[in-house]
């Protein structure tokens, strides 16, 4: 049988498809309203159109409809980077050669810069690589928040503070989307563990929900005007969270008012009636289910493909229900692959490496330094570098950010650069971590295998170390299983592989040690009292090791600050009972059980408020240069307190310091944080410069959430206004009343 279509049908054909008048449909047009062009569009499409669009229509695509012109959304990883092309079905890369990216810092590192105008920064260069790539909507950022500093995913996201990963969020989502690209806000809700994330359900109450949980993403949606949110694996009020009515219905598209498009996670939606009725607008996943296996036809029997057309049929799912999942996804497409304004992106500029840079060094956190920082090694001298990290490629991996860069610079090699000709460096790796090169395809093409002893290996670093004028160590987490990783937690905050061990060892023999911590979340420093300096680096992407090196050598001075407690030990954080972490099984429910009940107090609302000493604060880092702080005052203004101060550079270098507010509510009806973070500036000075730093007080940042009302409630009587350099240093404490 022939199949070829006869050339004059073809002809026919194109013809036919030409505009029957001059004037192009309304949703055609780029200068008409959003909603013309959706309610347009959305006239001319049939049922089977619309159900169409709302499920995947492969790994990282969802379907356009292709009669009308209107295109497929691409949704890509997200959020350090633009993940390398899959296949169409699989996880592994594709092996496109055109798809190497500048691979960004990870987000908890752009948390620690504490500067608003950074995480623009890094939105807008992230969105441009996006839509260079052809990406409509880039799944991040993330900001859950650091319940457990175990989390695997910690170093995906921005802390444990609310105020902080909002402030954040906002020009982060405003700078991706000034490209044309939606930032896909995730894992809304409360999903604050990898351990059992897909089973788990969390009980929280609605104060610690309002307070803790839900700022940030408030924050992304209605000040950063986000056009997409990705529902979390987990289950909140005995429902998954793709299609949770309270989180979806009620509080985000009900109280706040968005507007945009609900993603699920990669397999999150689990129900086919509650997908069509609870939110949901996007199902996205593998095969039928991405947790549960494979099967034919697959993408037709996703819960939002053949069941919805069925309940559609049927009369179980309405018209309405279809045409606001129809126009919130023809929104999306319309801001984004049809946007008004044309974008057409930039991808591995040199713009955008220097951003990385710039972000990653920004961020790095000067906890400790008695002097030998920056590094001063004798002309001829011998700098001795320590540990896996310096060497080890970190981009690859960690889950599904992982990224395939068009270059990664590690510490060991941007050392050479800057030393080579006239200090020795020399490498020792004291410990063998991880030894991983390839993550879903993606290798480094490092050989990390070794042949050497653990016992040999420190032998080797300890005789080095005798004869070295300096001693770097280098070391921390990696993104393997049971570190920083997607999909799992770690099991304790100890640094893994002897490291303690080793570090102790290094600094009996060297008068002049210095440890670089990688990792994403916080671990033990046991040693601290015995090393010179400490520096907490972070997964740094494309520039890691440039960026680490500047602040090392001065060339960049440290001004990061923790966005997370770097607590003594793990058992004196707030999760003291299974109950808590990782959740218990109980007898008749079908799912793992989480009980929030160390309510609103995490991070450093716990540690402050219950007077637990901790390693290093939150909020804490230091600088080569000091700062004094002055003439602090509180005054009542038109609509709140206005509280002023003067922060002054007095060291010989020039430096950035991160002044922070805190509020303090000295009488209460319910139990409040000893200091909540409201308001911080990062200030640039020159040596001798001064500045005046000023904050607004209002209300809200007085108020506490009262579950019984559902109302912000801010009650009168005594406040005190904190300011300081730390959570645990403050240098001034204003008091004022409501
Ligand atoms: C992760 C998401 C990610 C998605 C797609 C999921 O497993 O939880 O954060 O965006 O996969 O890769």
């Amino acid at each position: 049988m022939r199949t070829l279509i006869p050339s004059a049908m073809v002809a026919l054909t194109l013809f036919s498809c030409a505009p029957k008048t001059g004037r192009s449909p309304v949703y055609l047009n780029p200068s008409a309203p959003l909603e013309d062009r959706v309610e347009d569009a959305l006239s001319r499409m049939t049922l089977e159109e619309k159900v169409a669009m709302t499920h995947a229509q492969s790994k990282f695509s969802s379907a356009g409809v292709p009669r009308l012109g209107i295109p497929e959304l691409w949704h890509t990883d997200g959020p350090h980077g633009i993940r390398p092309e899959v296949l169409w079905d699989e996880w592994d890369q594709a092996g496109w050669t055109n798809d190497s990216c500048t691979a960004f810092p990870a987000l908890v590192n752009l948390a620690a810069t504490w500067d608003r105008e950074l995480s623009r920064l890094y939105g807008d260069c992230i969105g441009q690589e996006a839509r260079y790539r052809g990406k409509d909507i880039l799944l991040g950022p993330g900001i859950n928040m650091g319940r457990t500093p175990l989390n695997g995913r910690t170093f995906e996201y921005m802390g444990e503070d609310p105020y902080l990963a909002g402030e954040l969020v906002v020009p982060y989502v405003q700078g991706v989307q000034a490209n044309g690209v939606a930032a896909c806000v995730k894992h809304f809700a409360v999903n604050n563990q990898e351990t059992r994330r897909t089973a788990t359900n969390s009980v929280v109450d609605d104060r610690t929900l309002y307070e803790i949980y839900l700022p940030a993403f408030r924050k992304a949606v209605t000040e950063g005007g986000a056009w997409a949110i990705m529902g979390s694996y987990n289950l909140y009020n005995g429902q998954f969270n793709c299609h949770n009515k309270k989180l979806l219905c009620d509080i985000l598209k009900g109280e706040w008012g968005f507007d945009g498009v609900v993603v699920s996670d990669w397999g999150g939606c689990r129900d086919d009636d509650e997908a069509v009725s609870n939110g949901l607008d996007i199902e996205m996943g593998t095969w039928t289910n991405g947790l549960r296996g494979a099967a034919s036809d697959s993408y037709s029997n996703y819960h939002l493909a053949r069941p919805f057309l069925e309940r559609l049929r049927d009369g179980r799912a309405t018209a309405e229900q279809l045409d606001d999942k129809a126009r919130r996804i023809l929104r999306t497409v319309f801001r984004t692959a049809m946007s008004p304004e044309p974008h057409y992106g930039s991808f591995t500029s040199p713009e955008h490496f220097a951003a990385a840079r710039k972000i990653a060094a920004e961020g790095l956190v000067l906890l400790k330094n008695d002097g030998t920082l920056p590094l001063s090694v004798p002309e001829g001298g011998k700098l001795l570098v320590v540990g896996e990290n310096a060497y080890k490629m970190m981009v690859v991996g960690g889950g599904s950010s992982n990224l395939k860069t068009k270059y990664e610079v590690i510490p060991l090699d941007a050392l050479h650069e800057v030393y080579d000709g006239k200090v020795q460096v020399e490498w020792q790796r004291g410990y063998v971590g991880d030894v991983t090169t390839d993550y879903n395809k993606v290798v480094t093409g490092q050989d990390l295998s070794e042949s050497r002893s653990a016992a040999r290996l420190l032998e080797d670093a300890v005789s080095a170390a005798r004869e070295a004028d300096v001693v770097l160590y280098i070391g921390g987490l990696n993104k393997s299983a049971g570190q920083d990783n997607e999909g799992t937690d770690r099991a304790d905050i100890v640094l893994p592989y002897g490291q303690d061990a080793l570090i102790e060892a290094l600094a009996e023999v060297s008068s002049r040690l210095v440890v670089v911590n990688i990792s994403g979340s916080p671990v033990a420093m046991p040693w601290a009292d015995r090393v010179n300096a400490i520096v907490q680096g972070w997964y740094g992407g494309s520039e890691s090791g440039h960026a680490l090196v500047d602040v090392l050598t001065g060339a960049v001075n440290p001004s990061g600050k923790l966005p997370f407690t770097m607590p003594l030990s793990l058992s004196d954080g707030p999760l003291k009972t299974e109950r808590q972490y990782p959740g218990v099984k109980e007898e008749g429910k079908q799912w793992w059980q989480e009980y929030y009940d160390e309510g609103v107090f995490v991070g450093y609302r716990w540690y402050d408020t219950r007077q637990i000493p901790v390693q290093y604060p939150f909020g804490h880092g230091l600088s080569y240069t000091r700062f004094e702080y002055s003439d602090a005052s509180v005054k009542k203004a038109a609509d709140g307190w206005k509280v002023q101060l003067t922060v002054k550079n007095t060291g010989e270098v020039a430096g950035a310091e991160v002044v922070q507010l805190y509020i303090a509510d000295r009488e209460a009806s319910v139990e409040r944080p000893a200091k909540e973070l409201k308001g911080f500036e990062k200030v640039y000075l020159q040596p001798s410069e001064s500045r005046k730093v000023s904050f607004m007080i209002g209300r809200e940042d007085l108020s506490f959430f009262d579950a019984a009302r559902h109302a912000w409630v801010a009650e009168p009587g005594d406040f005190e206004a904190l300011v300081g350099s730390s959570s645990a240093d403050i240098r001034a404490r204003l008091e004022f009343k409501l």
